[in-house]
């Protein structure tokens, strides 16, 4: 088997997530974690009740800060190289409705910088993508009243001096361990983790104020904010806690993550109704069996089937629809064809709601951007 390898630029191979759990150290979210959240949010979000979102760091300390009225800040961000795709809307999602249900600030850095340095693309390239993914962003519906967009060359003014801070307490081979790089890597990359380690720290500086901070994200993630966290208490300022996600499962199956370089794993924030059926149809893993008969007698594999994960992740948020349509499945009443129409429906109708928000975007840009 491939052997997995799970990094911010690159997630290959099966994701065993119990060894992840162990290796970079994150505690798994428990249920006693979620009643204490719940007590404060009222509701769940599916992706918390269905433990997608999976696993944190000091998630406690911050819900401490929190009930003693020190309120957190989130941080989260985009690395714009390509088109927006489910993986991205599933963490953007999630953090917007812990924007509201938390009424907080939220500081979203696009990485424009790291994207030039890591892909075969000019600088012009990345910024038009830029451009492209902030609409998806805006689509999701933050409170542009409490929303900032940080870009890393644009407001280099006031990440760089904070992102020496940090470099001069990250050493090189600190860097090669964390991300797998080696000699022959630009030396760019070799930096770039103390820019995203900014964002964590920098309301601290403009507010004055010492704040606590919370990141969603993908757990591919983690080596930055491991890194971080080690040094900003360094700095005078509070380690931010985080919570993260497994990923969205590709197209093809439980192996890596969605990723928009491979278009034929992903599906798109812009594909048309027809694109996605396609997608679905021809692409979607399926946990079915090879005739309709033998699946009628034995049944389908909801758990490895793509169309299901997808339901389970995102686009199913009734928890006993869910369960049905798994039980149907497993017993074979339930036939590939009609599950993979069911989600079809379902994210059309997600992406048709999106579509409508992101034509309305551009308007909206100017007030997104942190003015300083
Ligand atoms: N590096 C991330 C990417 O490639 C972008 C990013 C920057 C980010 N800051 C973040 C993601 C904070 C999650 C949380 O997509």
């Amino acid at each position: 088997m491939q052997k997995a390898v799970i990094n911010p630029w690159e997630v290959k191979g099966e994701v065993d997530y119990n060894k992840i759990v162990k290796e970079f150290g994150v505690e798994r979210i428990s249920d006693k974690l979620l009643a204490r959240i719940k007590k404060h949010t009222k509701t769940l979000h599916p992706m918390l009740k269905r433990k997608i979102f999976f696993a944190h760091r000091d998630m406690k300390w911050l819900l401490d800060e929190y009930e003693k009225g020190n309120k957190f800040f989130l941080y989260t961000g985009c690395g714009p190289s390509g088109p927006i795709h489910l993986g991205h809307l599933q963490v953007w999602y999630f953090t917007k409705w812990l924007q509201d249900v938390f009424d907080c600030e939220l500081w979203f850095q696009f990485t424009d910088d790291e994207k030039f340095l890591i892909k075969n693309k000019s600088f012009e390239e990345i910024q038009e993508w830029m451009y492209e993914n902030m609409l998806d962003v805006i689509a999701v519906g933050f409170n542009p009243k409490k929303t900032h967009f940080l870009i890393d060359t644009k407001h280099a003014d006031l990440i760089y001096p904070q992102a020496i801070k940090v470099a001069k307490k990250i050493t090189f081979s600190m860097v090669k361990s964390s991300f797998g790089l080696n000699d022959s890597n630009n030396i760019g990359l070799i930096f770039f983790t103390s820019v995203q380690a900014v964002p964590a720290f920098l309301p601290s500086i403009i507010k004055n104020k010492k704040t606590p901070c919370l990141i969603p994200h993908a757990i591919d993630q983690d080596p930055h904010f491991r890194l971080t966290r080690d040094i900003l208490p360094k700095l005078g300022y509070y380690k931010p806690a985080s919570i993260q996600c497994s990923f969205l499962p590709p197209l093809t199956g439980n192996q890596g993550k969605m990723s928009s370089s491979q278009a034929i794993k992903a599906i798109l924030s812009t594909d048309s109704p027809e694109k996605v059926k396609q997608k679905i149809n021809k692409y979607a893993f399926s946990g079915g069996k090879a005739t309709i008969d033998e699946h009628r007698k034995k049944g389908g594999d909801p758990d490895v089937d793509v169309s299901f994960q997808y339901l389970k992740y995102m686009f199913e948020e009734n928890d006993q629809a869910l369960q049905e349509i798994y039980n149907d499945y497993k017993s074979g009443k339930l036939l590939t064809g009609e599950l993979k129409q069911l989600t079809i429906i379902k994210i059309n109708e997600f992406l048709r709601q999106h579509q409508e928000k992101r034509k309305k975007a551009k308007q909206q840009l100017d007030k997104f951007i942190y003015k300083n």
